[in-house]
C-alpha cells in the first residue's frame, strides 16, 4: 500500500498513513513524503515501532545528523550519540529530581524555538519519536513561520528583510534564569542567523526566529529585544499554531527552517515522557543561503 497524506490543517500539518518507517521507503513513497514535507512543515507518522538505529536511518534521508552535545557536564547520555534525549528521564528511567541541572536545561524546550539555531549550520528536519507519554499535558506546539510572514505588516517586513540576528543558547537559558557555566557558554558562541528566509523548495518566505535570538546586527540592544519580542508575539498567534497531542509511537517531524515549536508543561516529576529526537542538518549557514554577510558585530560580540 502506498503512503497517503491526510491534511490535519489546511497547509501546515499532515498525517502520513501507511508508512512503516522501520523499513526503507520505496522511491515513490519517499517522493510523496518529501513533497508533503515541502508543502506541510509538520508531518505526523502514527503508530511506529522503531529501534534507535531505524529512527536515525530515516532521519539520514533528510541530511547528515546534527551531532548532539551534552550540555550539562558530567551527565552520561541515556541514548546513542546520534539521538537527542528530550525525555525527563535519568539513566535508570526515573523522572529527574526537581532541582537537577538537566531538568533545568530541558525547560528551554518550553520556550518557542527552532532547533540548533544557536549553531552556525542549524537543523533542517527534526524527527521526534515518542516512546511513552504522560496522561495529561506534554503536547508540542508548532508555529507556522511562513503563514506568519505572509500577513506580517509591510513596515515590519521592511525592518527585518536582509537583517541578521545573533543566536546563542545562553540567550534562551538566560530567559529562564538558568545560568550556564563558562565552559558551557564557550562551547556555544553566538552565531549569526538570517531573520528572513526564502525557501526555494516551496517558493515561500518565512521568519526565522527563536528564543535563542538575543540581538540584531547593527541595532541597539533594547530596540532589538523589543523587535524580536514583537515578531515572536506575531508569529505565535493562535491562527498560526498547530498543537500536537501525542500518542505513544508517534513520530512527528518538522521543518526547522520555517517553523518554531515548544513543549507544553506536564507533571514531569511524576510521569515519564520518553521523547527522543534524531535531527538532520541544514546544508549551509543561513546567512550564506540568503547571501548576507555579517558585518562582524554578530560574530564577534559576546
Ligand atoms: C525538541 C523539542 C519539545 C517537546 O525535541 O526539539 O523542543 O515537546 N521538543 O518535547
Ligand atoms: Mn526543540
Amino acid at each position: 500500500m502506498a503512503v497517503e497524506i491526510w491534511p490535519v490543517t489546511e497547509s501546515f500539518a499532515a498525517e502520513v498513513g501507511d508508512a512503516d518507517l522501520s523499513k526503507p521507503l520505496s522511491a515513490e513513497d519517499w517522493r510523496t513524503v518529501e513533497e508533503a514535507f515541502h508543502e506541510y512543515a509538520v508531518l505526523i507518522f502514527p503508530d511506529q515501532r522503531l529501534t534507535q538505529r531505524q529512527h536515525v536511518d530515516f532521519a539520514l534521508r533528510f541530511g547528515p545528523i546534527d551531532p548532539v552535545k551534552t550540555f550539562v557536564a558530567g551527565v552520561a547520555p541515556r541514548v546513542p550519540v546520534d539521538i537527542a534525549d528530550v525525555s525527563n528521564l535519568t539513566a535508570d528511567a526515573k523522572p529527574y529530581d526537581e532541582n537537577s541541572r538537566l531538568r533545568g536545561f530541558q525547560m528551554g524546550n518550553r520556550l518557542w524555538h527552532t532547533d540548533s539555531s544557536f549553531k552556525e549550520v542549524p537543523a533542517k528536519a527534526s524527527l521526534l519519536y515518542m516512546r511513552s507519554i504522560p496522561p495529561v499535558g506534554g503536547q508540542t506546539e508548532f508555529a507556522d513561520m511562513r503563514a506568519a510572514w505572509d500577513v506580517l505588516p509591510d513596515d515590519l517586513k521592511c525592518r527585518v528583510e536582509g537583517r541578521i540576528a545573533c543566536h546563542a543558547i545562553a540567550f534562551s537559558r538566560a530567559r529562564l534564569g538558568h545560568e550556564m557555566s563558562e565552559t558551557e557558554t564557550a562551547e556555544f558562541p553566538t552565531v549569526p542567523q538570517a531573520m528572513v528566509r526564502h525557501h526555494g523548495y516551496s517558493g515561500r518566505t518565512g521568519l526565522y526566529l527563536a528564543a535563542h535570538a538575543g540581538r540584531i546586527d547593527g541595532m541597539a540592544d533594547d530596540e532589538a529585544g523589543a523587535l524580536i519580542q514583537r515578531l515572536m508575539d506575531h508569529a505565535t498567534q493562535r491562527q498560526f499554531v498547530y498543537t500536537h497531542r501525542w500518542r505513544t509511537g508517534d513520530l512527528v517531524m518538522w521543518d526547522n527552517r520555517c517553523t518554531m515549536h515548544r513543549g507544553l508543561a506536564f507533571d514531569d516529576l511524576r510521569w515519564p515522557r520518553d521523547a527522543q529526537r534524531a535531527t538532520a542538518l541544514d546544508v549551509a549557514p543561513t546567512c550564506e543561503q540568503e547571501g548576507l554577510t555579517p558585518d562582524g558585530i554578530a560574530v564577534a560580540a559576546e
